[in-house]
C-alpha cells in the first residue's frame, strides 16, 4: 500500500488529499464543514465527496487514514470541546471517520497536523525547533521541540489561540476572555474592524461595508494604503507579537511558521508582528526567531501531515 488519505477539518472548510509516500497529492478536494451543523450528515457528505478519490486510486492502495482537527487529541482520538466546530462536547472522531471508511484512523490537532506537514515536506525540513501558527477560522499551534511534537500529558499542549492575550478582552467561544484567536484569526480582525467602525468616525473605504466585512476587503484596503485598515494590521500584529513573544520563551524556537487564511496577508501582518516581537523579547532571543509564511498551497500542509500519520 503505497498511499494515505489525509483529511483537514476546520472550522470553515474541510479538505482532503491522497498522498502518496514522497508526500505528492495525488488526488483532492474538500468542502465546507460549516454546512454541516449535524455530525452524522457531515460523515455521510465526507464519505460521498471522499469515495470517488477512493475509487479512482483503488481502495486497496490506501493504508490508512489521518486526520487533522480543531481540539484533536493525539492519543485518544477524539475532539475535545472544539470552540469553532457545530458538533459540541467530546467526539471520538477517529473511530467515526474509521467506521466511515472502514479504514485505520489516526486523528491528531489540526495545528499539529500542520506543523507536520511543514516538517516533512515544507519550510520546516530539517528543523527541530519551531513553532507552528495557524491563523485561521480560530488560532492554533503546534510546538516540535528536538525534533519531537509537543503533546502533553494528556494529548492537548500547544493550544496558543487560548492563550489569554489581552485582560478581560474579547468573550471566546471557549468560554474565556481575552484569547489570542478573538484578535489574530480570520474572523477576529474582521470583529476588530466592526467593532471600530461601530466605536469610531474614521473615514475608510471599509465604511460603506459596516456589517459584512470580510477579511479580504480589510487587506485589499490596507493595500491601497486606507489609515483605518492599516491601523486594523497594526493592531492585530501588536497582540499577534507579544504573544510570539511569550511563546518563544517556552519552547526557544528558531522559526515560527505562518500558515492559514490570514497568514495570506503576509507582510501586511507578519512585518509588523514580527517587530512587535522583537520589542518583546527577552535579550536572549533576540534577532534569532525567523518568521517564515507557508510555501505549501492552501491547507496543503494539514493535508500532508494529517496523511503523514499514516506512516
Ligand atoms: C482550537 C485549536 C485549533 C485552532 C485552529 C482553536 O480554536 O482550540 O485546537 O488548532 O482553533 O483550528
Ligand atoms: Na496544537
Ligand atoms: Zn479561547
Amino acid at each position: 500500500q503505497t498511499l494515505a488519505l489525509g483529511i483537514d477539518i476546520g472550522g470553515t472548510n474541510t479538505s482532503f488529499g491522497i498522498v502518496n509516500r514522497r508526500g505528492e497529492i495525488v488526488a483532492k478536494g474538500g468542502m465546507r464543514t460549516k454546512d454541516y451543523p449535524v455530525l452524522s450528515t457531515f460523515l455521510q457528505a465526507l464519505k460521498k465527496e471522499i469515495s470517488p478519490l477512493l475509487e479512482q486510486v483503488g481502495h486497496e492502495n490506501i493504508a490508512g487514514c489521518g486526520v487533522g482537527a480543531p481540539n484533536g487529541n493525539f492519543y485518544t482520538g477524539e475532539i475535545a470541546f472544539a470552540p469553532n466546530l457545530p458538533w459540541e462536547g467530546v467526539i471520538p472522531l477517529a473511530k467515526l471517520i474509521g467506521d466511515t471508511f472502514q479504514m485505520k484512523v489516526t486523528l491528531t490537532n489540526d495545528a499539529n497536523a500542520a506543523a507536520l506537514g511543514e516538517m516533512m515536506y515544507g519550510a520546516a525540513k530539517g528543523m527541530k525547533d519551531f513553532i507552528l501558527v495557524t491563523l485561521g477560522t480560530g488560532v492554533g499551534s503546534g510546538f516540535v521541540s528536538n525534533g519531537q511534537m509537543i503533546y502533553g500529558a494528556d494529548g492537548f499542549a500547544g493550544e496558543l489561540g487560548h492563550v489569554i492575550s489581552v485582560r478581560d478582552g474579547r468573550l471566546c467561544g471557549c468560554g474565556r476572555h481575552g484569547c489570542l484567536e478573538q484578535y489574530t484569526s480570520a474572523s477576529g480582525i474582521i470583529k476588530t474592524a466592526e467593532l471600530w467602525l461601530e466605536e469610531r468616525d474614521d473615514e475608510t473605504v471599509l465604511r460603506p461595508l459596516k456589517g459584512k466585512v470580510g477579511g479580504r476587503d480589510i487587506h485589499h484596503a490596507a493595500e491601497n494604503g486606507d489609515a483605518f485598515a492599516l491601523e486594523i494590521f497594526n493592531y492585530t500584529a501588536k497582540i499577534l507579537g507579544q504573544t510570539l513573544a511569550d511563546a518563544v520563551a517556552i519552547t526557544s524556537p528558531e522559526a515560527i511558521i505562518f500558515f492559514g487564511g490570514l497568514a495570506k496577508s503576509g507582510d501586511l501582518l507578519l512585518a509588523p508582528a514580527h517587530l512587535y516581537m522583537e520589542m518583546n523579547l527577552l535579550r536572549v532571543y533576540k534577532n534569532k526567531v525567523q518568521f517564515i509564511q507557508s510555501a505549501l498551497p492552501d491547507s496543503d500542509a494539514a493535508i500532508l501531515g494529517a496523511s503523514a500519520l499514516v506512516w
